[in-house]
C-alpha cells in the first residue's frame, strides 16, 4: 500500500466517473498524462509513470486486461492480476488515479467497429496473433476518449505496438501526444514483462536468450557485418542455442518497420520467441 509520504492513488472504476474527473481537471487547465497498462506492474510500467509525471500535472494509469487483444488460444484467463498490489505500487510512484474498468464497462455492447492496424499490423506479432493489434488500437483509442489525456506514455518494449499507436494517432488525427520510453531490463538483461511471472527457473534462463540474441546481432553489426541475412542467422543461432523457440527474428528500418537488406544505425532487431509455453518479445537498435 501507499507509503506514508505519498498520497494514495484514487481508484476509478466507472467510465462516466473517469470522464467527469478528467473534464474537471481539463477545464481547470491541468495537463493529464495517461499510462495504459494491463496491470501486474513492474519497473517497466513504473518507468512510464516517471515520464508521465515529468510531462503533465496529473497522471492516470489504466489497468485493464483487454479481452479484445487476446486470441482464443491465448492467456486471457491466466494473465496475472493483482489489483491491490498494483494500487500500492502506483501510489508509491505518484499515480494520481488508477482507472480500472471492468470488461462490461469497456465493452457494454458487442464491438462491431474496430481500428484496423493496416499492413504493418499484419506482420511480426500480427502474423502470429491475428486480431491482436486491432484489439490494442481499439482499446487504446477508447481509453483516449474516456480519459482525454494530453499525453500518453508507452514502452518501446512493444516496438510494433508503439509504432502502430503513433501511426493511429497521426492518421486519425487524435489530439494526444505519444511518448515512447526505453526498455527496462532485469540486471541480467531480460526485458521486464508481466509474463515473466510464468517462467520457472529453467525457462527464466532460456528467456535470457532473447536479449542475448539481440546482443549478438549488435556485436556482429558493430564489427562490420551489415548483411541483414547474416545478422539474422547470427541472432537465430544464439536464440535457439539458448533454448528458445523462435517466432521471428528480423532486422527492419526503425522508422517504418520495413525490411532491409543492409542493416544501418537506423535498424532495429525485433524478436519474438517461446520459452516453454510463454511467448516473449524484445528488440534493440543496432546503432549506439
Ligand atoms: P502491458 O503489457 O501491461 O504494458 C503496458 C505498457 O508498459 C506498454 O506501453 C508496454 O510497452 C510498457 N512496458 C512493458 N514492459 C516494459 C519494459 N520492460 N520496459 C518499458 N516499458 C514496458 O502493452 C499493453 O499492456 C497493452 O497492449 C495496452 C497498451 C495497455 C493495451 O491494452
Amino acid at each position: 500500500m501507499a507509503t506514508e509520504s505519498v498520497e494514495a492513488s484514487g481508484l476509478i472504476r466507472g467510465v462516466e466517473e473517469m470522464r467527469r474527473w478528467s473534464g474537471q481537471h481539463r477545464r481547470a487547465g491541468r495537463r493529464i498524462a495517461l499510462v495504459p497498462t494491463m496491470g501486474y506492474l513492474h519497473e517497466g510500467h513504473l518507468s512510464l509513470v516517471d515520464r508521465a509525471r515529468d510531462a503533465a500535472d496529473l497522471v492516470v494509469m489504466s489497468i485493464f486486461v483487454n479481452p479484445a487483444q487476446f486470441g482464443p488460444d491465448e492467456d486471457l484467463e491466466s494473465y496475472p492480476r493483482d489489483l491491490e498490489h498494483d494500487l500500492g505500487l502506483a501510489s508509491g510512484r505518484g499515480v494520481d488515479i488508477v482507472f480500472a474498468p471492468s470488461a462490461p464497462d469497456m465493452y457494454p455492447t458487442e464491438q462491431t467497429i474496430w481500428v484496423e492496424p493496416g499492413p504493418v499490423g499484419e506482420r511480426f506479432c500480427g502474423t502470429r496473433r491475428p486480431g491482436h493489434f486491432r484489439g490494442v488500437l481499439t482499446v487504446v483509442l477508447k481509453l483516449f476518449e474516456i480519459v482525454r489525456p494530453h499525453v500518453a506514455v508507452f514502452g518501446r518494449k512493444d516496438y510494433q505496438q508503439a509504432f502502430l499507436i503513433r501511426r493511429m494517432v497521426e492518421e486519425l488525427a487524435v489530439p494526444v501526444e505519444v511518448d515512447v520510453a526505453p526498455v527496462v531490463r532485469e540486471p541480467d538483461g531480460l526485458a521486464m514483462s508481466s509474463r515473466n511471472a510464468y517462467l520457472d527457473p529453467a525457462d527464466r534462463d532460456r528467456a535470457l536468450s532473447l536479449a542475448r540474441a539481440i546482443a549478438a546481432v549488435r556485436d556482429a553489426f558493430a564489427t562490420g557485418e551489415t548483411s541483414a541475412a547474416s545478422l539474422v542467422a547470427r541472432g537465430l543461432e544464439v536464440l535457439e542455442a539458448g533454448g528458445a523457440k523462435t517466432d521471428y527474428l528480423e532486422i527492419v528500418r526503425a522508422a517504418d518497420l520495413e525490411p532491409v537488406e543492409r542493416a544501418s544505425d537506423d535498424s532495429v532487431c525485433l524478436v519474438a520467441a517461446r520459452v516453454g509455453s510463454t511467448r516473449l518479445i524484445d528488440n534493440g537498435f543496432l546503432g549506439a
